[in-house]
């Protein structure tokens, strides 16, 4: 496996690889690695002739009052998970490489983004549209593969895809959790003992809102009330948002039928903003 740090390099490896008829699978990430990050790398290699990972902490997608500074890293970490799950490649740039002098040109979306956590992180989806928009322009991927732990960002990027006919699969791929239910992140490593047990109430609220609709209620207020309910008994826990929404529109819904997604949004502690989410077909 190889580490490179120039889009050219990327671009000369991936030239040779299309020469010989191989289809490059692409997994993006901002690094700190997981078994969330693993799953995806697995996929991609299972599914592709080769599998390329970035790690790039997008300064872009980091509002002024975030985590940019303070977000995990660990190459040396990394390296080894990606080198073990079978990837072949590792594109590892400098901001300065991705975002040269003078950079003026965005991908910018409306509609998608105004919900969840477009409302909370006013210029996330900006940066992430236009690096994934970049990374995909460096790599050329036949198929790309994000996690459902983001399902915002995943619903974002495949109308971009569509959008600008881009030819590129998106792929989806499930939420991996702790063994006590905490879907995995990088951002699980800023809480302390107390905030980390207290963290469990958004998967405890995930699995029961699931519960309630699959056992038939069909008004999102009911379902919501009740998770906020149960996020409320945990005394470090503040809720940005819960919401049921149309999966494909990130639209609230007034009863629950057809494709939705219900997301939630929670600070602990101050420490640590996390996110967490089920989809249902009703
Ligand atoms: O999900 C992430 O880690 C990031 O948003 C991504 C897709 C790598 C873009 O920086």
């Amino acid at each position: 496996m190889k580490i490179v740090s120039t889009i050219a390099e990327v671009r000369a490896q991936v030239k040779a690889w299309k020469k010989e008829g191989k289809r490059v699978g692409f997994v993006p990430t901002m690094g700190y690695l997981h078994e969330g990050h693993e799953s995806l790398i697995k996929r991609a290699v299972a599914e592709n002739d080769v599998a390329v990972v970035s790690i790039f902490v997008n300064p872009m997608q980091f509002g002024p009052t975030e985590d940019l500074e303070s977000y995990p890293r660990d190459l040396e970490a990394d390296a080894k998970l990606c080198e073990a799950a079978g990837a072949k490649l590792i594109f590892h740039p400098e901001p300065e490489e991705m975002y040269k002098d003078g950079f003026c040109s965005f991908v910018d979306m409306s509609g998608l983004t105004n919900a969840l956590c477009g409302l909370s992180r006013p210029v996330h989806f900006r940066g992430v549209c236009t690096v994934v928009s970049k990374l995909f322009n460096i790599v050329m991927p036949d198929r790309a593969y994000f996690g459902e732990k983001d399902a915002q960002q995943l619903a974002v990027i495949k109308r971009m895809v569509t959008d600008l006919n881009m030819d590129i699969e998106i792929v989806g791929c499930p939420i991996i959790r702790e063994a006590d239910g905490l879907a995995k992140s990088s951002r699980n490593t800023y809480l302390s003992e107390e905030s980390r047990k207290q963290a469990v109430i958004l998967s405890k609220a995930i699995f029961m809102g699931k519960k309630m609709i699959e056992d038939g209620e069909r008004n999102p207020e009911t379902v919501k009330k009740a998770m906020c309910e149960l996020i409320s008994t945990m005394p470090l826990a503040t809720i940005d948002y819960v919401e049921i929404v149309d999966r494909n529109t990130m639209k609230n819904v007034d009863l629950i039928q057809g494709e939705i997604l219900c997301a939630i949004a929670v600070n602990i502690g101050g420490e640590a903003r996390l996110i967490d989410n089920f989809h249902l077909s009703v």
